[in-house]
Parts: structure tokens; sequence; C-alpha cells
């Protein structure tokens, strides 16, 4: 089991599952236990290494919840399948921490969790952009420091986000919901960048405007725009919610920082790697107006050197996820998955998650991302 200490559910279960972190609420527990599962949960704090897990997956294990700070590829999908594994879940909706190919190789399911992060990542994303916009951490460290002697006409200026751009790179859920809440609240212009048009929602801001017109307010507009260059140049506000790839990965570099306004706000929720972190140190260096909200690092849990030292980046540690409901939907969602496939149960293929959080589950995994090329059949209740 490796030097790591775990904790033993329901030790009569006929089927063993490995969890390598413990995850918020108790249901994601019963669901696996009504399948019938030994669960068998990390305590440590602690992040895992592919040996500890190795060592925890053992000679014998029929599924595993593992967690986006480990890597799950070739070597500890190898190991799962030789010891009968047959589901795997990451506890994360991201899952650039998998190689779901090696996964499809030794032919198991790999889950999931979409649909429960969105609002509140979208809302850190929020909360990032205010904090950089008005100088929130710098200010209260001031603060904090005895320095404050009293009102200044000066003290603290910082950006007003009313009326003004914003550009979204990656449209999906999460970036759409920030984008509604951006525009709604702050009457902003949007221009988003993304592979695919996104019709729905800028029919949604074109419906939106028609309101506001009838409210004797003025419009505000939603486009796409063809290339990131074009939303860097125009955008006041910058927000990132891309997935990582190859295609994404220093997608925000130093050539692409310099092209941004002085004074712009960006942030990341996505993941680390989507910007080069050491051209955006000494972009903020060079440029104090310029201010940063982020919640990912290039090197987590590491930062890059000079970054905790610039007040015009307001840092957080990967907490974008973290509200009790998120965070339990997720663990849900994640025993979901791994139960359902165990019991041979189909895969779930719609977007809308919210029948697997209360009540009787549907009999389906909510979300497995490589069901077609492993042939699960899919849901139809
Ligand atoms: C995810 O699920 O991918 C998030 O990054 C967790 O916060």
């Amino acid at each position: 089991m490796g030097s790591k200490e775990w904790s033993v559910h329901n030790p009569e279960g006929n089927k063993r599952v490995i969890v390598t972190k413990d995850l918020p609420g108790k249901r994601w527990l019963e669901i696996l236990v009504q399948a019938g599962c030994k669960v068998e949960i990390c305590t440590s704090s602690d992040i895992l290494t592919a040996a500890d897990i190795k060592a925890a997956i053992g000679n014998s294990c029929d599924g595993a919840i593992g967690q986006l700070t480990e890597e799950w590829g070739e070597e500890l999908f190898a190991a799962l399948a030789r010891a009968g594994g047959k589901a795997y879940s990451n506890y994360a909706v991201g899952f650039n921490n998998i190689d779901v190919d090696a996964a499809t190789k030794h032919r198991i399911p790999v889950g999931n969790t979409p649909g429960v992060l969105t609002e509140t990542t979208a809302q850190m994303a929020v909360a990032l952009t205010f904090a950089a916009a008005r100088r929130v951490n710098e200010a209260e460290r001031f603060l904090l420091a005895g320095k404050y002697k009293g009102w200044l006409p000066t003290l603290f200026l910082g950006n007003l986000l009313w009326r003004k751009t914003l550009g979204v790179i990656g449209a999906g859920r999460i970036g759409a919901t920030y984008a509604q809440m951006m525009v709604e609240g702050h009457k902003m212009n949007l221009i988003y960048f993304d592979p695919y048009p996104k019709k729905e929602l800028e029919d949604y801001f074109t419906r939106y405007s028609e309101f506001l017109a009838s409210q004797g307010i003025a419009p505000v507009t939603c486009k796409r725009v063809e290339t990131v260059e074009d939303l860097l140049k125009d955008a006041d506000c910058v927000s990132i919610h891309t997935i990582l790839d190859d295609a994404t990965r220093h997608l925000i570099n130093k050539q692409r920082l310099a092209l941004m306004k002085k004074d712009a706000i960006l942030v990341n929720t996505s993941r680390g790697p989507v910007i080069d972190e050491s051209a955006l140190v000494e972009h903020c260096r060079v440029n104090p107006d310029f201010k940063v909200g982020l919640d990912v690092f290039e090197d987590e849990p590491e930062l890059k050197p000079g970054l905790g030292d610039l007040d015009n980046v307001v840092k957080v540690p990967h907490i974008a996820s973290a509200t009790s409901w998120t965070r339990q939907g997720m663990a849900n969602l994640a025993a979901s998955n791994v139960a359902a496939i165990l019991m041979g149960h189909p895969a779930w293929q719609k977007p809308d998650i919210s029948s697997f959080l209360e009540g009787a589950p549907p009999q389906a995994a909510p979300s497995i991302l490589n069901a077609k090329e492993l042939g699960i059949s899919i849901y139809d209740g």
C-alpha cells in the first residue's frame, strides 16, 4: 500500500476501489458502497507519486478515483489493467493529466466531472477580475502593514470595467457563464476567441440587448474574433477559459502580452501552462499598471521566480472550483462514473447531469470520455 495512510470503508465489498484523496461530502462514498465496493481512501494531503499509486493499486483493484495533481498515463493504466481494473474517474472536469489514449488501449473507461464547476469557477474568475482591477489584495497588505494614514484622493486607483471591452478566450460553459456575469453586471461589450462560433451565446446577448433597449439602456455587443491577437489588442480585460493541450500551451506568450493594453487585466482560471509564466513576470515588472488574477500556475504548486513579489498579480492556490456544493458534486459524479461502469451500466451523454446530484440517480455513468472508443452503450432513458 506504500507509505501513505489509507482508510478502508465497507471491507466486505467485493470490488476494490482506491480513491487517492479524501473527498467532501458523504454521498459519494454511499454510491460506491451501494455498488458493492470496498473503498480505500488515502488520508494524506501529500500529492501521491506514480510509485505511491502503483503500490496502492497492488495486485487486485477494480477501479480508481484520481486527482488532477497525478499523471495518469501508460504506467498507471497498465498497472490498473494488470490488477483487473475496469474504471477510472478523474476528480476534475479538466483531464490534461490523463492520457486517455493509454486508458483506451488498456480498455479502461475514463470519467470526469463536468456540469458542476461552471458557475463556481466563473465566480472565481469574476472575483479575481475585480481583485486585480481594484487592487484589493495590495490594498489589504498596505492596510495591515500599518501604512494607512488616512483617506487620500489618489490612494489605490484602479480600473473601472463598466462599459469596457471584455475578452474571453474559450467560450465553453465556464467562459460563457463568466461572460454573462461580467456583461450583465457591468454592461461590457464582449469579444470572444473560440475555434467554434457560439451561436447560442451570441443569440443570448442579442436578446439581452433588446431587453436593455426596452428599458432605455444602451445595448451591449457580442462578437467572435478570428485571432487571439485581435482579442488581446482590443480587450480591457481578458479571461482565459480554454483547455490545455498542445495548441494552447503558452498561448499567452511574450509577443502576445506585448499586444495588450498597458493597463489591461488578465485572468486565468483554466490551466497554468496556457500562460508563459516567466514572460508574464517580466511583463508585469515593466508594466506596473497591467494587472493579473491567477488561480493556476505553470509549475503548480511552485511559482516562477519573481511572481510572488509582484503587487500587480493577485494569486490564489487553484481554488476556482472550491465551493462545498461543487466539490461534493464532483465527488458524486466521480463516484457515479466508477460505480456505474463496475455495475455494467451505460454512459450518460446529456450535458445536464443534475439528476446525479440528489435523489435516486439514473443507472448510468455521468461522463465517460472514451465511451465511444470503448463501445460503451449510451443511456437511452
Ligand atoms: C477541474 O476540475 O479541472 C478544476 O481545475 C478543479 O478545480
